[in-house]
């Protein structure tokens, strides 16, 4: 089959590489020319495994250009930022629809893109000529060319029977499929990324209490997640979650429930105690005027150099209007205040270094090199990476929810 995929983002271009494994011809669109021009010569504009290979093994069957071609079959997959107000920004879907119009009246039109619940149908409404689907997407940042080989189900949200087959000739998942309405699938996206955003907001508030009684929350989750009915996925406690999709998502969730004058309770918890765990990582740091933090992992999560609503910028703002200077370090994403230092560079003379981001480098840090380098050898576990030792490090260490130990990285 032949499909044209709209804007290359995350999750235009990994669907783009998906379809092309599948054996389809795509055609790549994008507004921004040097992306465009690069991702022709197989660099990718995303730091994301094995994304580069997959561009050169499939070079044959993805154009990337920045004209509108005539095509039978869209895929959407601009963004949907933001607005002031929490709501979706959806001036890029409604666009590109215009100009699938103009080009191609009759295509079929697959909406991959992030919309609140009901904007597929209304963009039904407003292109007749047009036939839409709702197919979300539920790829991680990090894993996404996996999680896009091997999904843990295929929704499609179209209530017509063929371009549902369609749709799944498309995708070619041995995942379960499920077929829907457009709303019911736009709706099934965000229900997903806000029980994930729950999940992890309420294992923190435990990890609040496990602090404050001496229990151990790492135990606790592992205890709780062996009930099926619970699952051990995403109870990792810590300094709360960021990225792309989950604050926005929930942000746009609950404006939309307000404006049909429901109120989601549990969802919008789940929001306030993730700023509440900000906070608390910030009253274990105990900041001063003057006092120097240094930041180990600034990207919002391991394994890749995003740091959109990263927990680690959000700190670091925080940090710096109390006066304290703040140093950060990451092996991926180097860009905050232009600081490019070494992770020991970051560690030296700093009173206190706290880990945001879990990557392998953070687990394996030498309590030495603390000792060694660091004006204060205190260290607050962020992640709770580090484990258990019988040996005391000679390292002031503090986690999220597990008691007060001697802690150190090596078993
Ligand atoms: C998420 C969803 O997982 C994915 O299905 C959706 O398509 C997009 O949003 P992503 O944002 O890439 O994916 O990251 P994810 O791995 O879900 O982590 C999100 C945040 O939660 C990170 O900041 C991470 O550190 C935090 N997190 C995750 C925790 O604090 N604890 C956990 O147990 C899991």
């Amino acid at each position: 089959m032949q499909a044209t995929v709209i804007g290359t983002g995350y999750v235009g271009l990994v669907t783009a590489i998906g379809l092309a494994e599948n054996g389809h011809e795509v055609t790549c669109v994008d507004l921004n020319a040097e992306r465009m021009e690069r991702l022709a010569q197989g660099i990718a504009p995303i730091t994301e495994e094995g994304i580069e290979d997959a561009l050169r093994l499939n070079r044959e069957r993805l154009t990337f250009t920045t004209d509108y071609p005539a095509s039978d079959l869209y895929l959407i997959a601009v963004g949907t930022p933001e607005r002031a107000d929490g709501s979706c920004d959806l001036s890029a879907v409604e666009a590109v629809a215009r100009l699938i119009e103009e080009t191609s009246p009759g295509a079929s039109v697959i909406v991959k893109s992030t919309v609140p619940p009901g904007t597929t149908a209304r963009l039904q409404d407003e292109h007749p000529t047009l036939r839409f689907a709702m197919v979300p997407e539920f790829l991680r940042e990090g894993t996404a060319l996996a999680d896009n080989r091997q999904p843990s189900r295929l929704i499609i949200g179209t209530t017509d029977a063929t371009f549902a087959k369609t749709v799944e000739q498309l995708f070619q998942t041995t995942a379960p499929v499920v077929v829907v309405d457009p709303t019911t699938a736009e709706l099934t996206k965000y229900a997903a990324n806000s029980f994930l955003a729950v999940k992890i907001s309420f294992i923190n508030e435990i990890a609040r209490l496990a602090d404050a009684v001496g229990a151990d929350v790492t135990e606790v989750a592992h205890g709780i997640g062996l009930d099926p009915r619970i699952g051990s996925a995403f109870l990792r406690a810590g300094a709360g979650y960021g990225g792309s999709c989950f604050p926005k998502d929930i942000a746009a969730l609950t404006t939309l429930a307000r404006t049909h004058e429901t109120t989601l309770h549990v969802i919008e918890a789940a929001d306030r105690t993730n700023e509440a765990q900000l906070d608390y990582v910030l009253a274990k740091i105990r900041p001063e005027r003057g006092m120097r933090v240094a930041l180990l992992g600034l990207a919002f999560k391991p394994g890749t150099d995003d740091l959109r609503d990263a927990p680690a910028l959000r700190l670091a703002e925080r940090l710096e209007q109390l006066g304290v200077v703040v140093v950060g370090y990451d092996p991926a994403a180097r860009t905050l205040l232009d600081q490019k230092p070494t992770l020991e560079e970051a560690l030296r003379g700093a009173d206190v270094a706290v880990i945001m981001t879990e990557w392998p480098e953070m687990k394996a840090v030498a309590p030495e090199l603390l000792t060694r380098v660091m004006q204060t050898p205190r260290l607050i576990d962020g992640r709770n990476c580090w484990q258990y030792v019988d040996a005391p490090a000679g390292v002031a260490y503090e986690a999220i929810g597990r008691p007060g130990k001697e802690f150190s990285n090596k078993r």
